[in-house]
């Protein structure tokens, strides 16, 4: 079983005294917004980078076959890009319970696509967390989100919603590529 992040996100209250909070968005918060906001932009962070290294055992596998989801790995000479959304406090009640599943609120600076940056909130699962997977080949990780699926549905729907969201913002990340083109030659295609 995995370490259930809720009580510790509420107790960190992070910017939880301010009216508006900028949180931003590299997985499923990019492509999937199920959630009030007031906008969003297009942004990037600096420092960190994408990876399938998270397990899922509550949305895309189950805690017996767990599948793979991103999380963001410290990387002084990378950056990432996604989507920020300005959000009300409340908004975490719901956030802190979809992302339980090892991710903790961390406070990063936040470049907007279209210029200007921003102090903000983004959910990061860290090497320390019991679901953490870690490193794997492209191959092995595209196996698992071949072969896995959980409550919230297949977890080749969840790279595949992911990469699509990426392309339309026009940014390419080669992780995801080389991962794509594994899932690619598995399916035959
Ligand atoms: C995020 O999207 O920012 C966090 C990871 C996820 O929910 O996929």
């Amino acid at each position: 079983m995995s370490t259930n992040t809720i009580s510790i996100n509420q107790s960190l209250h992070r910017f939880d005294g301010h009216r508006e909070v900028w949180l931003f968005g590299y997985g499923s918060l990019i492509w999937k917004a199920d959630f009030d906001f007031i906008e969003r932009r297009p942004a990037r962070i600096h420092g960190w980078t994408r990876r399938f290294w998270q397990g899922s055992h509550d949305h895309r596998g189950t805690p017996e076959a767990p599948g793979r989801v991103v999380t963001l790995i410290a990387d002084a000479a990378a950056h990432c890009a996604g989507m920020a959304y300005l959000i009300t406090p409340e908004v975490f009640d719901h956030l802190d319970h979809r992302e339980k599943n090892g991710y903790l609120r961390e406070i990063v600076n936040i470049e907007f696509s279209q210029g200007g940056s921003t102090q903000g909130l983004v959910y990061i699962a860290g090497p320390g967390n019991e679901a953490f997977l870690g490193a794997a080949s492209d191959a092995e990780i595209a196996r698992q989100i071949a072969q896995s699926k959980g409550p919230s549905g297949l977890n080749r729907d969840y790279f595949a919603h992911l990469a699509d969201a990426l392309r339309a913002l026009g940014e390419s990340d080669s992780h995801i590529d080389r991962i794509e083109q594994e899932l690619l030659a598995l399916s035959g295609a």
